[in-house]
């Protein structure tokens, strides 16, 4: 899982409707915790926490999927051991970060990352930004799993559950910590990057979780985890095409393979969506509406290096400039899935499933809208030091 977005419009509201919550407030839940208030979640509260400056998070609504769907997740088990656990592939057949990596104990490891490193030369900073915040993405894993297991119906009760919704859980948190790892000690051995800057921000990113806004609903986690995916797969395409640019192929092969894992992922997950809009079509169109007018935040959304409050936005910008990750990308997949869902021929629903189908599909066009004519009240592109790059400055 990974990324970011700075489409449009789509930036994280700046809305901070409430006091501070005191660090005594923080600690009780029942504060900013309000069951099933749909409807409030557009406000935004200012959250002080102590491990990293103030960072919006929106309301938190818990448990919005009426109790009785449950019931649909428990009956989805016996396709989810034949259909879902079918994409993740057997850890013997599986890639590992080594693969790619120079032999710590062969006579030729420094040689190999002499190679690396004078590949690594040839590459500009502008990229090592985008790269290194993928990699940071990657890294907070742990906080993806714990989403998962917030969602009613699915999630991991023990740690070693025996159900297939468990079963992939893990099995994909396994899988994707292969990309962190891998990007990680490239980045190390390139020489190119402040590794202790970048330790950091993973640090207070994974102190700060994320805010997906996923209300503990598997409709709604899913179809965040689709979209997610594929975003992932469109920027680490993105990241292997632009290496190959800059003549190292090795990196393009290392973006590349990572890719190709997230669009795996991504195939499991719209598969799960899929099945859901076959068996509940109205609340899934709904949930599919609700999830994209509340928009997709990026997973790393709450990113911060102990300098930068701004950290997140620069660098998405980076990432729209070069086109690893664009508004555009946002439009493109949201339609992708669109027309993966079959959304504009659901028939039988009820007014609100069909208010929810109409919003969806008439969605990208809008977001394309908005996007042309941000680009043309563009502004002169700001420098901004990055402390990952030893405070050098990359344009906007
Ligand atoms: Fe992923
Ligand atoms: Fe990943």
């Amino acid at each position: 899982m990974a990324l970011r977005l700075n489409a449009v419009d789509f930036h994280r509201p700046k809305c901070p409707c409430f006091a501070l919550p005191t660090t005594a407030s923080l600690r009780s839940p029942s504060f900013f915790m309000a069951s099933t208030l749909r409807s409030a979640s557009k406000e935004v509260e200012t959250v002080k926490k102590p491990f990293s400056p103030q960072r919006e998070v929106h309301v938190q609504v818990t448990h919005s999927m009426p109790p009785q769907k449950i019931e649909i997740f428990k009956s989805m088990e016996n396709w989810a051991e034949n259909n879902l656990l079918i994409h993740l592939k057997p850890v013997e057949k599986c890639w590992q970060p080594q693969d790619f990596l120079p032999d710590p104990s062969s006579d030729a490891f420094h040689d190999q990352v002499t190679e690396l490193r004078e590949r690594a030369k040839e590459i500009p900073d502008e990229y090592f930004v985008v790269l290194v915040g993928d990699m940071i993405t990657e890294e907070a894993l742990p906080t993806y799993q714990t989403m998962l297991n917030t969602l009613d119906g699915v999630r991991d009760e023990t740690g070693a559950s025996p159900t297939p919704w468990a079963i992939w859980t893990r099995a994909w948190t396994a899988e994707e910590n292969r990309h962190g790892d891998l990007l990680n000690k490239y980045l190390y051995l390139s020489g190119r990057v402040d590794m202790r800057q970048i330790e950091k921000t993973i640090q207070y990113l994974i102190g700060s979780g994320m805010d997906p806004r996923t209300e503990n609903n598997p409709y709604l986690g899913f179809i965040y985890t689709s979209f997610q995916e594929r975003a992932t797969f469109v920027s680490h395409g993105n990241t292997a095409r632009l290496a190959r640019e800059h003549g190292d192929i090795k990196l393009a092969q290392i973006c590349g393979t990572i890719a190709s894992d997230e669009k795996r992922h991504e195939t499991a997950y719209t598969k799960i969506v899929e099945k859901l809009f076959e068996i509940d079509p109205n609340e899934t169109v709904i949930s599919f509406a609700d999830m994209m007018r509340k928009k997709i935040s990026m997973p790393a959304h709450l990113m911060y290096d102990g300098r930068d409050d701004n950290l997140f936005d620069h660098f998405s910008s980076v990432a729209q400039r070069l086109g690893v990750y664009t508004a555009k990308d946002y439009a493109d997949i949201l339609e992708h899935l669109v027309g993966r869902w079959k959304v504009e021929s659901l028939t039988g629903l009820s007014s609100d499933g069909a208010k929810a189908q109409d919003y969806v599909c008439g969605l990208p066009r809008r977001i394309r809208r908005l996007e042309e004519r941000a680009l043309g009240r563009a502004k002169q592109a700001q420098r901004v030091p990055f402390s990952w790059i030893y405070d050098r400055d990359v344009q906007l």
